[in-house]
């Protein structure tokens, strides 16, 4: 079992190993005596994981309830978050009580920020069951539901008390839910692990899961770790992000996020090339290990669209905004230019 931990504020430990969620309820009581349980999943994540989550804390002295909601970033929102907080009470959940998320990022965000305003706080756990959710959602406290005017627009920063990564569940993800976190997992090889760049680029992510996985949670927690509250360094974790939601946007969501992520990850790194900024071996590279994870390279939009997108960015302050630069493989850097100079850049990005 890999265990890493993740140095915030309320500091705890990440376990990755496959065949995890059948002992969750005895990793569980090593950092909570038993107490009521709340699990909250979605009607997406397959039955028979919350059922054996269920049986496992059950055999560790928990009491378990569950609850479900609806799939799909439509319920991510206030009826669903109120819908859980109702429920806590019902059972009644007490401050020394605990809430078990268990699924992809929408369920680790919803449950996540339920915990973090009922009773002003209660422990959570995160089981995640997708990649995204294992590399990225589920690590560094952020949680949050969507308002009608977008995505993540209330939440809070509540970090989990354990996070339990069940790599065998991940290593049964059909093939679009895996592309989708790859492109994380590409994303932090880019950024700052040469290592971990060639395991994606040999396309060993479903053979060395649980190494793959550790390489991101760890990278993802030293960046968490020095920027908790996300004013500076966590914005590295953003390569890519600026361009790919963008894209994301210009394909009206036809699009996932891995998707719009690979592809913006691509055109920076173009324009950083055209830039002077990096090594020019690291694009074919690059898009040798995105085409391994059955993600996309080409940019099927224009300079407009994509400006129009980037501008929107929530990233963006007053008069510059921050890209995310690789200089080479496991080499990034934040630069801060001024609005008026990224079309320039996209320009860039775009001429192969
Ligand atoms: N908190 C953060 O730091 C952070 C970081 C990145 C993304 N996010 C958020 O994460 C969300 C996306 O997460 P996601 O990609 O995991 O999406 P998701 O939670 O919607 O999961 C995708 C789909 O897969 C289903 N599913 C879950 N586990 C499964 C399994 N084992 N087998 C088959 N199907 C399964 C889900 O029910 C859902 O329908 C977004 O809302 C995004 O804003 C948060
Ligand atoms: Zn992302």
């Amino acid at each position: 079992m890999q265990t890493i931990h993740i140095a915030t504020g309320k500091p705890y430990d990440v376990l990755i190993k496959s065949g995890l969620l059948d002992q969750c309820g005895q990793l569980i009581a090593r950092v909570h005596s038993p107490c009521t349980v709340a699990i909250v999943t979605d009607n997406g994540v397959p039955v028979h994981l919350a059922d054996r989550a269920e049986a496992s804390l059950k055999a560790a002295g928990f009491q378990v309830h569950k609850v479900v909601f609806e799939q799909g970033e439509t319920h991510k929102n206030l009826t669903t978050l109120s819908m859980l907080l109702e429920y806590f009470a019902s059972i009644p959940l007490t401050r020394g009580d605990l809430v078990v998320a268990l699924g992809g990022g929408i369920v680790g965000d919803t449950a996540g920020f339920a915990a973090s305003c009922y009773l002003r706080g209660i422990p959570f756990v995160q089981i995640p069951t997708t990649l995204l959710a294992a590399v990225d959602s589920s690590v560094g406290g952020k949680t949050a539901v969507n308002l009608q005017a977008g995505k993540n627009l209330t939440g809070a920063f509540w970090q989990p008390l354990l996070v339990v990564c069940d790599t065998d569940i991940l290593a049964r993800l059909p093939e679009d839910l895996l592309a989708d976190g790859a492109a994380e997992c590409v994303k932090y090889g880019l950024l700052g692990d040469a290592e971990l760049f060639e395991l994606m680029e040999r396309g060993a992510l479903r053979s060395q899961m649980e190494d793959i996985v550790a390489r991101c949670v760890a990278m993802k927690g030293r960046i968490v770790a020095q920027d908790e509250h996300d004013t500076g360094g966590r914005q590295l974790l953003n390569l890519g992000h600026t361009l790919g939601h963008a894209i994301e946007r210009a394909s009206r969501f036809g699009l996932t996020h891995g998707q719009g992520v690979a592809i913006g990850m691509v055109l920076i790194t173009q324009a950083a090339i055209r830039r002077g900024l990096c090594d020019a071996a690291v694009l074919p590279r690059l898009t040798e290990s995105l085409k391994a994870c059955n993600l996309p390279t080409q940019c099927p939009y224009g300079q407009q669209e994509l400006l129009d997108g980037a501008l929107r960015d929530k990233k963006r302050q007053g008069g510059t905004i921050t890209l995310v630069v690789p200089y080479a493989i496991g080499e990034a850097k934040l630069l801060s230019v001024p609005v008026e100079e990224l079309s320039g850049w996209i320009d860039d990005g775009l001429k192969a």
